[in-house]
């Protein structure tokens, strides 16, 4: 072993280390010069049968050696690694004058569309838009609406009570109330759509919070032609040209006489089938005649004064509108049920 066999080991390595292209390379030279079976360490491994002096000498220089090569090896490994960072960066550049792939924008819920529709068309009959708390005194719920504690009727609009006398509403109806109180004697033509609350079990078609549109006409010579040709107008725009409707007598408290109002059967136009149970209508609303009580509780004078009201569950025109089965579907904004409405709306 000599000094220049170890200089001949230290300038091949650093030519390699000079010429190599890639880590893969650099790796190898590592494992070629450095590694336990490399010359060099065969080398050292010859050390201790030297004489001492040269023993030194030797170590030292294998030592030198070594540093030198495993300097070089770490030096270009950086140079690499930096070049092969540059050529990614090269070959990733994102070119900007791409056209966007573009977001998938979601639908409208039914329960809007329908609600919208509804206002649209009360709006082109001259009607005006109204608005009403949500958290309602009983006074305007059932009182001013003709419907006296322990009267029969509250039994079916059960609420979630406040305290005694606060309640979430049980239907927009107490908007009659609030309006005749704001127009205080004078002619009235108003819409409220809005939530409405009851203690009713969550089923295919019960929810405890469900929406009405209101409806309330309040003039001199006001009749139940003017409440049915309005109905019919409504019905025909929202449910097509085709459809009839039909008034059936029923009660509600704040009307007199009142209506239950059905149309056609779109499935069977009118002849029976299991949709409409054979009737060949199906019911969309209640309205009727304002109950004289209704009109003097509010200070409208029964005399001079008639009118009509009428209530419509959203839901229930969404639901037939476009055969939905079950009422939750419009509170649970699953994307699935919202796409199947995109290209139908
Ligand atoms: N408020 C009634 C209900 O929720 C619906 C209703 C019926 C409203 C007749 C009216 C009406 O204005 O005249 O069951």
């Amino acid at each position: 072993m000599d000094i220049s066999k170890l200089n001949e080991i230290k300038e091949k390595a650093i030519e390699r280390i000079k010429d190599a292209k890639n880590s893969d390379e650099l790796v190898e030279i590592r494992n070629v010069f450095l590694s336990k079976k490399s010359e060099l360490m065969s080398m050292m491994s010859t050390l201790g049968q030297m004489e001492a002096e040269l023993r030194k000498e030797m170590g030292q220089k294998i030592n030198e050696v070594k540093m030198n090569i495993s300097n070089a090896l770490d030096k270009k490994v950086q140079e690499i690694k930096e070049l092969e960072l540059q050529k990614t960066l090269e070959k990733e550049v994102i070119d900007i004058s791409l056209p966007a792939k573009g977001k998938e924008s979601g639908g409208k819920n039914p329960f809007f569309v329908v609600r919208d529709e509804i206002i649209d068309i009360f709006l082109g009959m001259g009607y005006e838009v109204m608005d009403g708390p949500e958290v309602e005194l009983d006074h305007y719920n059932f009182e001013l609406l003709n419907i006296p504690q322990d009267h029969p009727a509250r039994d079916m609009q059960d609420s979630f009570y406040i305290n005694e006398n606060v309640l979430l509403r049980t239907h927009t109806s107490p908007v009659q109330a609030r309006t005749m109180e704001k127009k205080a004697g004078k002619p009235i033509r108003i819409i409220c759509p809005g939530k409405t609350y009851r203690r009713d079990d969550d089923d295919a078609t019960h929810s405890h919070q469900f929406a009405q549109i209101e409806g309330l006409v309040v003039d001199k010579d006001i009749n139940i032609g003017h409440l049915k040709a309005t109905l019919e107008l409504f019905a025909k725009k929202m449910f097509g040209e085709k459809r009839e409707i039909r008034l059936r007598p029923s009660y509600f408290p704040f009307t007199e006489p009142s209506v239950e109002v059905d149309i056609t059967c779109a499935n069977c136009g009118g002849k029976g089938c299991n949709i409409c149970k054979g009737t060949g209508y199906i019911e969309i609303l209640g309205g009727g005649m304002v109950h004289p009580n209704v009109l003097k509780m509010n200070g409208y004078d029964p005399e001079v004064y008639s009118g009509f009201a009428f209530g419509i569950g959203i839901e229930r025109v969404a639901m037939l509108r476009y055969g939905i089965d079950d009422i939750r579907k419009f509170y649970t904004d699953d994307v699935r049920f919202l796409h199947q409405f995109k290209k139908k709306i």
